[in-house]
């Protein structure tokens, strides 16, 4: 019975890997769904300070090319918030900024890979002021 029980769990693995080879082989990787990941919002929040900072520098410096990982891993970041005050996660305004966050991320990510620098920078200063609006709107006031 048990022997049986590993036998099945194995094939299922096996078709599981076979599905997957012949599902997404050659898929590129995708960055426009929620990854299966949930950070906490204070914890996003810092790494996508940083990779904003990064942003903000390769517009400034001209090197839009720079601006394409942090650019992608804040969509990504975006899409894995994880509010910590239930009326935060409750709130469909609050989960819509988070989307247009995630839009704007991957605009200014798509234009770091076309070598835009005003695409980048339009994207940069709607990514700043959606960072500021969402902060007077829903963040205490600790600065
Ligand atoms: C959807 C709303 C929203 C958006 C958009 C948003 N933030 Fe925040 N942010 C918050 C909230 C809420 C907090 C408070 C989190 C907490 O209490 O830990 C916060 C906290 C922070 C903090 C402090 C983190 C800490 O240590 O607690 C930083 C830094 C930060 N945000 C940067 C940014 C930047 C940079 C952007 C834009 C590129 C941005 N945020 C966009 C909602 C948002």
């Amino acid at each position: 019975m048990r022997g049986r029980l590993a036998l099945g769990l194995f094939l299922l693995a096996g078709a599981g890997s076979l599905a997957t080879t012949l599902c997404c082989k050659g898929t590129p990787p995708r960055n426009d769904g929620p990854p299966a990941e949930r950070v906490p919002i204070g914890a996003a929040m810092e790494k996508i300070q940083e990779d904003f900072d990064r942003v903000m520098l390769a517009a400034d410096d001209r090197k839009p090319a720079d601006a394409l990982e942090p650019a992608r891993r804040m969509e990504r970041l975006y899409g894995a918030v994880e509010p910590e005050k239930p009326e935060h996660r409750a709130s469909a305004d609050f989960a819509a900024r988070l989307r247009e966050a995630a839009r704007l991320s991957g605009e200014a990510a798509g234009a770091a890979a076309a070598g835009d620098l005003g695409a980048l920078r339009t994207a940069r200063d709607s990514l700043d002021r959606a960072c500021a609006q969402c902060h007077i709107q829903y963040r205490e006031e600790k600065k």
